[in-house]
């Protein structure tokens, strides 16, 4: 039995509000988010612009929750380590943005940040297996980066079964992470496929209860 943890991405906020729309989900006497995605893209590596490391620097002043930053950045080699410095919980990058991701993972870790491997959709996982081995994130992509409320990829999954089939092998250890339309009605298929953490952007700050939309969404990946 894996409890399911939520990851609220809080691109899908107000960014004038950051503060505030991370204390919304972070939960009082119940449970609330368990790690915050943080959505780093610099209009290069995708065609979006969001926040970057000033912003992160300042949000993990503001809050408590694991700061889950997730860079979709040009040279994240450059990058990467910085964002832990400033106090990432967890830094994931894309396999194909980084020259050499296996020290990378050694230099985040050093940092005292977790490392994180990212996929996105038209990257395979199988390639780059041993590498992955070096993390201790694996975030698998079921939308193409750069933009929240798109439509989640059901055969990204094939991804998550994998790596699940690995893990519970004791021939990996990563955690699973799946990013990119996640909702209430696309949770529980991941769920079942494996995964460990649900980044979820629309479907929690697009809804009027951003806290109760979290509590929905671990509902039904322990479904
Ligand atoms: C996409 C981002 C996702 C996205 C999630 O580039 O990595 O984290 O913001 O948003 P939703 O849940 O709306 O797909
Ligand atoms: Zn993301």
């Amino acid at each position: 039995w894996r409890e399911p943890l939520i990851a609220p991405s809080l691109a899908s906020g107000d960014l004038a509000r950051l503060a505030d729309e991370a204390r919304i989900v972070t939960g009082g006497s119940d449970r609330g988010a368990d790690w915050l995605h943080v959505d780093v893209m610099d209009g290069h590596f995708v065609p979006n612009i969001t926040f970057g490391l000033p912003v992160v620097r300042s949000l993990a002043r503001h809050t408590s929750l694991p700061l889950d930053c997730h860079l979709m950045i040009e040279d994240p080699d450059r990058w990467a380590v910085d964002y832990a410095e400033a106090g990432a919980y967890n830094v994931s990058v894309h396999v194909e943005a980084t020259g050499d991701p296996i020290a990378l993972a050694g230099r985040l870790r050093a940092a005292g940040a977790r490392a994180g491997l990212a996929f996105a959709p038209h990257i395979p996982l199988e390639p780059h297996l041993g590498t992955l081995a070096h993390f201790d994130t694996l975030l698998v992509m079921s939308v193409p980066p750069g933009f929240n409320g798109q439509r989640f990829i059901p055969e990204m999954l094939h991804k998550v079964r994998v790596a699940r089939r690995l893990v519970d092998a004791g021939e990996l250890d990563v955690l699973i992470e799946v990013d990119g339309g996640v909702n209430l009605g696309t949770i529980g298929a991941a769920a079942a496929a494996g995964a460990d953490c649900f980044v979820a952007g629309t479907a929690v700050y697009g809804t009027n209860d951003p806290a109760r939309a979290v509590r929905l969404l671990r509902a039904k990946a322990r479904a």
